[in-house]
């Protein structure tokens, strides 16, 4: 999909993103915790969403640092810079800005943070350039990209269900963005030193699969949803129902996600 249409896209998910399980807060803030603002410094969160990683770093650099969060989706933007002033978070400001051409000054933050967003961009390379450019030496970046997005019951039987509706539904359904990324060789190529590399696997439990259902409407899902004919979506919706159905348990529908974390460093800062 091209850069246009992904912030189209997530125009329509910015309203509700990411509910009941705040599956992206809580990797937001694994992300902030790996690249760990101290206080007083300036954070950039390029491609920032509702804030996944905005308020957590707002909080770590306190009110003598700033949190600037960018993104392509003018709803995405509205929506939090709502929640900015909603939370009273003075030290935050939200702005559109793509990601892969950053109108930041060279070297004006500590700390570069993007969630989640590098694996839906046409050109990566770019970003990841940017990203140096928008540090200071020695400033830090991370950055995360999904191994396997938040699935619930059984991931290979679920795969097979999106495949095999894809490809009756055509080659358009079918393209998938590039999970797994090398992300951390993302990083390196672009200049960064000392990347390092972490892999986690999460879990998070849906009310039922309603739930399930709902949130996987705010997130990339939905580029599939779209591309489906009305019948061959209700089709996939009741086949998935029923193969998530058995996998329910009294606590809810239990879900995973591995997720990918690269941290480098702008080379030239001090003792460097
Ligand atoms: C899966 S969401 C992740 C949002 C947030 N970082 C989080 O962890 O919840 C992907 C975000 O990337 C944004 N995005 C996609 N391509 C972008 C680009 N080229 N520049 C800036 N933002 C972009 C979307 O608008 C969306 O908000």
């Amino acid at each position: 999909m091209t850069t246009s249409a992904w912030a189209a896209l997530y125009d329509r998910c910015a309203d509700g993103y990411d509910p009941h399980v705040g599956h992206f807060a809580v990797l937001g803030r694994r992300l902030v915790d790996l690249v760990d603002p101290l206080p007083g410094e300036r954070v950039l969160d390029v491609a920032a969403g509702r804030g996944a990683c905005l308020f957590p770093a707002a909080e770590r650099v306190g009110p003598a640092g700033a949190v600037h969060g960018v993104d392509l989706s003018e709803g995405m933007v509205r929506q939090l810079a709502a929640d900015i002033a909603g939370r009273g978070t003075a030290n935050a400001t939200a702005a559109r800005m793509d990601a892969q051409a950053l109108t930041v000054a060279e070297g004006s933050y500590d700390r570069v943070l993007c969630a989640f967003a590098l694996f839906l961009m046409p050109d990566p390379g770019s970003a990841a350039r940017g990203f140096l450019r928008a540090l200071r030496p020695g400033g830090r970046c991370g950055v995360s990209v999904p191994v396997e997005q938040l699935m619930p019951g059984d991931r290979a039987a679920m795969s097979d269900l999106f495949r095999s509706v894809a490809l009756r539904a055509g080659p358009a359904a079918a393209r998938r963005p590039d999970f797994g990324m090398n992300a951390g060789g993302l990083l390196a190529e672009a200049g960064f030193t000392g990347v390092r590399v972490v892999e986690e696997e999460s879990a998070f439990v849906f009310a039922d699969t309603a739930a399930w259902w709902e949130w996987t409407w705010t997130t990339g899902f939905r580029a599939f949803y779209e591309r489906l004919p009305a019948d061959l979506l209700e089709e996939f919706r009741e086949r998935a129902f029923a193969l998530l159905e058995p996998a329910v348990t009294r606590e809810g529908l239990p879900a995973t996600a591995r997720t990918r974390f690269a941290v480098g460093t702008r080379p030239g800062g001090p003792g460097m």
